[in-house]
């Protein structure tokens, strides 16, 4: 499995990935456009040649982002890959220099073991303004804010230099892999 950036011909295929969420109202769609614009935020995930994950970074400004459009193709649930995606996003969140990432999301436990800490989606305005106000499920959102603060140290260094979300290598596709 490696966990690289999306190349343009792969935005259906992430869209299919969440398309039954997005159908039942519990994912916020993203445009083709929207994806297209920003593929270097994106992550898929790719065993034997399928794309079978992917995860988003969208930024309020340079030091708040937040994980968002985080999935996981039915079919290869419940093996990490998950976990992976996130942990692929922090690096690369990291490496950018954002000092918070955020999310809003029904699997915080999936967060939390990662070190999110609860929090509420009021402290972000950011978020609200931008995301929250237009959203059409706002008043009964059920998803839970989450917050990791990404302060320099000993785990920064094995993320960056660990999985192969080299330093330096972000947004070069060929470089930007994560073999675990
Ligand atoms: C949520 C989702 C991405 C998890 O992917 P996954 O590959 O099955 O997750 P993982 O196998 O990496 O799980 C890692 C850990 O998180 C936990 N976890 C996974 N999904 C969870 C959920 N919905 N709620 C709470 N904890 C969850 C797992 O139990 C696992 O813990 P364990 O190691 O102690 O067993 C996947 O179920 C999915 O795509 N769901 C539909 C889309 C969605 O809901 N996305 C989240 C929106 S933010």
């Amino acid at each position: 499995m490696i966990i690289r950036h999306p190349y343009p011909h792969e935005v259906e295929t992430i869209r299919a990935l969440f398309a039954a969420e997005v159908a039942a109202g519990l994912m916020l769609p993203r445009s083709p456009e929207q994806i297209l614009q920003h593929l270097d935020d994106w992550l898929v995930a790719e065993e034997e040649g399928q794309i079978v994950g992917c995860v988003s970074l969208v930024y309020f400004n340079g030091s708040l982002a937040e994980v968002r459009s985080l999935a996981v193709r039915s079919d290869r649930r419940g093996r990490g890959l998950g976990r992976q995606l996130v942990e692929a996003a922090l690096a690369l969140a990291r490496e950018r220099g954002v000092r918070r990432v955020l999310t809003l999301t029904r699997a915080a436990g999936l967060f939390e073991q990662l070190g999110f800490a609860r929090d509420t989606v009021g402290n972000f305005p950011e978020k609200v303004w931008r995301d929250c106000a237009p959203c059409p499920f706002r008043h009964r959102c059920d998803e839970i804010a989450l917050v990791l603060e990404l302060t320099p140290g000993e785990n920064d260094h094995d993320l960056l230099c660990a999985p192969g979300v080299s330093a330096g290598g972000v947004g070069l596709r060929a470089e930007a892999r994560w073999t675990p």
